[in-house]
């Protein structure tokens, strides 16, 4: 029997690129654990919120995160955009960021391998992994698809404010000096403005399949 190296996937990307839905689909496709590493900083904010705290407050923000209650990672209003901009905001703190790297480090080195997305996982949390993709789409593609996801859950945000939220984003989540948002030297760029579901989950694969440098697994 051949063994295989421990596969990890490193899936980045800005908001609403469709990073999530391809990470999930490539962790279906070769049965591997998969990580939203957005949760972990989106509970973070959310604490940070219930507790009534500044998310501008680092040592506030690096307390939440070094006690993530478990139970915010199914919150509903953990996806709700004011709760985006927390995150957001929260992550630039350096203290926040070091205190979710042990659990999002120890996931990626699990033995079978695993896929996680994010911001940095292919530059900081997982630098060896064998497969990077960072999965982009323009700011327009990009609020059409949070405006109809935040519509879907009953949100009442114009198409114009989510795109304005979008690029705001952007601009703190690229421009932070602690592990911003980068396409790391090694990952394959996969724009998905122009495809749907289906077409950019198998762009994802055969991206994937390149990278490992062999026609299957
Ligand atoms: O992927 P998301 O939109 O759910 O992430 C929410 C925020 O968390 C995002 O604006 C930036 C931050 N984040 C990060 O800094 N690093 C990650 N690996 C994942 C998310």
């Amino acid at each position: 029997m051949i063994a295989h190296p421990p596969l990890v996937i490193a899936v980045d990307g800005p908001a609403a690129s469709g990073k999530g839905t391809i990470a999930k689909a490539l962790a279906r496709h070769y049965r591997l654990p998969f990580m939203d590493t957005g949760k972990l900083y989106r509970a973070c904010g959310l604490a940070v919120r219930l507790a009534g705290q500044d998310p501008y407050d680092a040592e506030a923000a690096a307390a939440a995160a070094r006690c993530i209650d478990p139970a915010l990672l199914d919150d509903p209003d953990l996806m709700s955009s004011l709760n985006s901009d927390y995150a957001s905001i929260v992550s630039s703190h350096p203290a926040v960021r070091a205190a979710l790297f042990d659990t999002q480090r120890a996931f990626a080195a699990q033995p079978g391998g695993a896929v996680l997305d994010g911001r940095d996982i292919g530059t900081v949390i997982a630098p060896d992994a064998p497969a990077k993709l960072f999965v982009t789409a323009t700011p327009e593609i990009r609020a059409q698809r949070r405006h109809a996801e935040l519509a879907g859950r009953g949100g009442e945000q114009t198409l114009a404010d989510v795109l304005a939220d979008i690029h705001a984003r952007d601009a703190r989540d690229s421009g932070r000096s602690a592990a911003p948002l980068l396409r790391a030297a090694d990952a394959a760029l996969l724009d998905t403005s122009t495809l749907d579901i289906a077409a950019a989950v198998a762009a994802s694969i055969a991206l994937v399949e390149r990278a490992l440098g062999h026609g299957g697994r």
